[in-house]
């Protein structure tokens, strides 16, 4: 049963930080609209990946918690269990030092658990230093490409035979601004994001014809989190979105059906922006 705005932020009223947001909401979702569905979302202990996975969990998905600090993902863990009927996974992995044998060990382990996976979100990246291209440290371009690049397509090349397995998987690549058009000083960030666009492309494109994958790109735009007050220490972070107030779009492209019962189309490949993604959508 599709829910009111109302009554989602009734449904909603564990997570206040959320089911405020949700009275904003143009679409709306049962309380278990994610119900049967198990979702990786990487960098899941801070920002907008423990807010992805605290969103989905609430509306009944079983997430995998990856991200590098042990103690900030099982303080998502407790909060799912505490607040959500679902009991969530958390795996700690430094993907500074991901390769394809323990990314395969990660996909054997899910396969056991859960014989399929029906999405990833990739949120986790590191910034990296501002730096021009000419001072720019090589250590720190190789890391940052090594997080968010390598290890994403470590990640959906081993388990790309658990999302094929699902009835209709979803893979979100998490980008960024500078990864749309080049900026001075945003070095390797801007560079890697430039190459998770184009991996996010290629990877819809090769799935496109058999349907059962839908690969975007989503650029959360300025939101409250540690990673854009180390970009911008001087900003005021209460001017900025809570990483709540972007869970929407995230929302629906797991789930793409509003209020009305219709299917909202995304198109696969599509590289969205958080803060206008409503004008490019067509309702089925
Ligand atoms: N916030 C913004 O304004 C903004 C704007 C555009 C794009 N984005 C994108 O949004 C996504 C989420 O970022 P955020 O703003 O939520 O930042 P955040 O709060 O700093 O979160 C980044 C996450 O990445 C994880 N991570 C970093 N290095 C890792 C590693 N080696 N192995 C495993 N996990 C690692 C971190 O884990 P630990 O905390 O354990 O280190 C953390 O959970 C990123 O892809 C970012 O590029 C954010």
């Amino acid at each position: 049963m599709k829910q009111s705005p109302e009554s989602m932020a009734e449904h909603l009223s564990h997570y206040p930080e959320l089911a405020e947001q949700a009275k904003e909401w143009r679409h709306g979702f049962a309380s278990n609209a994610l119900g049967g569905k198990v979702i990786l979302i990487t960098g899941a202990g801070d920002g907008l990946g423990a807010a992805t996975a605290k969103t989905y969990a609430s509306f009944g998905a079983t997430v995998i918690l990856l991200g590098k600090t042990r103690q900030k993902l099982e303080a998502v863990n407790d909060w799912i269990s505490d607040n959500t009927s679902t009991q969530p996974v958390i795996v700690p992995c430094d993907l500074e030092t991901l390769n394809p044998e323990t990314a395969s060990n990660l996909a054997d382990s899910i396969s056991d658990a859960f014989g399929s996976l029906d999405g990833i979100v990739h949120h986790a990246s590191r910034l990296g230093p501002r730096a021009p291209l000419a001072h720019y440290p090589n250590d720190e371009w190789h890391k940052v490409m090594q997080i968010n690049v390598n290890a994403v397509f470590l990640l959906n090349h081993a388990l790309f035979a658990l999302l094929d397995a699902s009835k209709q998987a979803c893979v979100i690549h998490t980008s960024s601004s500078v990864g749309r058009e080049g900026r001075a000083y945003w070095g390797a960030y801007a560079a890697s994001k430039f190459a998770l666009e184009g991996l996010s492309q290629v990877f819809a494109d090769e799935t496109e014809v058999a349907g059962r994958i839908k690969v975007f790109s989503v650029n959360p735009g300025g939101t409250r989190t540690a990673m854009r007050r180390a970009a911008y220490p001087l900003e005021d972070p209460l001017s900025l979105p809570t990483p709540e107030a972007r869970m929407e779009l995230f929302l629906l492209l797991q789930n793409p059906v509003d209020e009305s019962g219709a299917t909202v189309e995304f198109v696969t490949g599509q590289q969205l922006d958080c803060r206008n993604w409503q004008d490019s959508l067509r309702r089925v």
